[in-house]
């Protein structure tokens, strides 16, 4: 059985498989044997750089008959350099059409950052930096309130473009603010999460507006290892109350994190590239967490930040930029 999460009145399968980082060389086939084992949700963003190869994992699943378009979950990410009005409809567009598709389930602002705008043609996805090429390289920001980004984000769903709206890495603060003008409310707001970055009082701030949740990074530290954002003594995976859990319950460690993530109401979106995982991480409705052990984990709690770029800004684009203080 496939979880669901309710996202304004539409159902979102609440595993989805986390495109970030996947090699566009070997994405088509990661996205393919996904949708082969069973998943239906797909996150996606501009950013990540591997969209027309995730399209073509998409479009062979469709043709052989795996599922239909309609039975796919496709979110996207608006990037922080299309956050004028005049620009969000076209990073849609693009994204849509890198795609292979016609309409987004979901789009998110991917930062509360906005960035200078970079022409398609002189770099997509432009990513962090202004211009990579001059002496000193770094990001160069815009002024652009986030009102008027998501007022032409309204109009993506006017257009029919996007079937649900909504936010990435904002505090309860700019949600706050967000509902305070939004003429469409945000469907979704997703955001880090896992046993070391809780958030219980943002996640409590989205669901008091009836916001739905995506937890990213839900396994914590291990993405970041191999871009030497975390080190690897800061798994999650062999924590004793993860360890016992597993054991009591016949799971695996990550089997564990990720229901942790599902029992308390937020989606889950792991990437994996090894098909024996993506399997694992799809398959976490034959078991379920106590209240005891769902406290325990909750516990860990350090309120450890791994995609922070309040750090990596500086530390990679030579600008310090903060959001979350
Ligand atoms: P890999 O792609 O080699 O499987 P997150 O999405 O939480 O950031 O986690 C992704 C990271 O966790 C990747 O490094 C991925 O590596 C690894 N990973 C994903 N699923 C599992 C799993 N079931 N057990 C252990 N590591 C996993």
């Amino acid at each position: 059985m496939v979880q669901t999460i309710n996202v304004d009145n539409q159902v979102m399968p609440a595993v989805g498989l986390g495109l970030w980082k996947i090699d566009p060389d070997t994405v088509a086939q990661t996205v393919y044997d996904a949708i082969k084992a069973g998943y239906r949700h797909l996150d996606s963003a501009a950013d990540y750089a591997n969209e027309v190869e995730v399209g073509q994992g998409i479009a062979r699943a469709i043709a052989d008959g795996l599922c239909s378009r309609e039975e796919l979950w496709i979110t996207s990410k608006l990037w922080n350099t299309y956050h004028r009005k005049e620009h969000v409809e076209a990073a849609c567009r693009r994204s849509l059409a890198d795609l292979g598709l016609d309409y987004f389930d979901l789009y998110l602002v991917h930062f509360p950052i906005a960035l200078q705008f970079v022409d398609f043609a002189d770099r997509y996805p432009p990513e962090w930096l202004f211009d990579p090429q001059v002496a000193q390289p770094g990001m160069q920001l815009d002024r652009v309130p986030l009102s008027e980004t998501w007022g032409a984000m309204e109009q993506l769903v006017e257009a029919k473009l996007a079937r649900q709206i909504g936010v990435c890495n904002y505090s309860a603060s700019l949600l706050h603010d967000l509902m305070s003008y939004a003429n469409i409310k945000p469907a979704m707001l997703q955001i880090e999460s896992h046993p070391y970055l809780t958030q219980e009082a943002l996640i409590r701030t989205a669901q008091s507006y009836d916001i739905a949740v995506t937890a990213f990074s839900p396994l914590g530290s291990l993405s970041y290892v191999a871009i030497d954002m975390a080190s690897e003594a800061e798994t999650v995976l062999t924590q004793p109350v993860v360890l016992a859990a597993a054991e009591r319950a016949g799971a695996t460690p990550a089997q564990v994190v990720l229901r942790w993530g599902l029992q308390r109401g937020t989606a889950v979106i792991p990437k994996t590239t090894n098909p024996q995982r993506l399997v694992e991480n799809l398959s976490l409705s034959d078991f379920s967490l106590t209240d005891e052990e769902m406290a325990a984990i909750s516990g860990l709690n350090q309120n450890r930040r791994f995609n922070d770029p309040g750090a990596f800004c500086e530390e990679a684009f030579n600008t310090f930029y903060s959001i979350y203080d």
